[in-house]
């Protein structure tokens, strides 16, 4: 099986275009969805309805932390000004139909194959961010399974826990491959679409055949111009656009 695993679009319709547009002609058996479909950018409606419509094969999404705050399961009181600003601005936006879509997304972890699991977070706890070994040696010690795609830090990186120990990488260029090892275990983060914070301004998302078991990292250009003015034009906090230039 071929999977294509995207996440923290955060409303970026530009950068989660070009993605799509990217792998356009390849096949994918399941896309995985990893939460934080809105929130920060200027285009939540044509991402959910991507994420609704466009998608090929058996599709799994999840919630992430903003799409709770957006739709006002949550009310936003750990948020930054500008975070909580543009949920506001986006619960206000969203189409009816898109809104509900969002406030009933499911929440992580959910199983989508015998070793394979999606979260926001952590496994054991949607909101947490995973950086360190330390998360990484209680998720691996709590949540038993082989493989977990992750979300929510922004930074391409991979945890993997084998006899000696558990190694951290964080993924950095155009593409990185890993061929998983059966007796290993890994938490996986392709990093995010619409706000990467790896000071790599590019669009980041994953791939994974089943069958040769390569995971493959992914950095592709989008017109950051576009979606900059998109947000500085609806009023959203200008930080918001000056952010996505520099990757952070
Ligand atoms: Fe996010």
């Amino acid at each position: 099986m071929r999977y294509l695993i995207l996440s923290d679009m955060h409303g970026n319709w530009e950068a989660l275009a070009a993605v799509l547009r990217h792998v356009q002609h390849e096949r994918f058996d399941v896309t995985l969805v990893l939460g934080d479909l809105v929130g920060y950018g200027a285009g939540p409606n044509q991402v959910v309805e991507a994420i609704k419509n466009d998608l090929h094969g058996e599709v799994h999404v999840i919630r992430g932390n903003h799409d709770k705050v957006v739709a006002e399961l949550e009310d936003g009181a750990n948020f930054n000004q500008p975070a909580l600003a543009a949920a506001r601005w986006t619960t206000a936006r969203l189409m009816p139909a898109n809104l509900r879509y969002v406030r009933e997304l499911p929440e992580g972890p959910q199983q989508v194959a015998d070793d394979v699991f999606i979260c926001h977070g952590s496994p054991l706890d949607e909101d947490a961010y995973v950086f360190s070994i330390y998360d990484a040696y209680e998720i691996f010690t709590q949540f038993d399974a082989p493989v977990v795609f992750f979300g929510h830090t922004h930074i391409p990186s991979l945890f993997v826990r084998h006899d000696e120990g558990i190694e951290v990488g964080v993924v950095q260029g155009e593409s990185f491959q890993l061929e998983l090892d059966p007796e290993r275990r890994y938490l996986l983060n392709p990093g995010s679409i619409g706000q990467p914070r790896d000071r790599d301004p590019r669009a980041a998302y994953l791939t994974f055949d089943s069958e040769t078991r390569v995971v493959s990292w992914h950095r592709i250009d989008y017109a950051i111009d576009k979606a900059q003015e998109r947000i500085v034009r609806s009023g959203l906090p200008k930080v918001l656009a000056d952010r996505l230039a520099l990757g952070v």
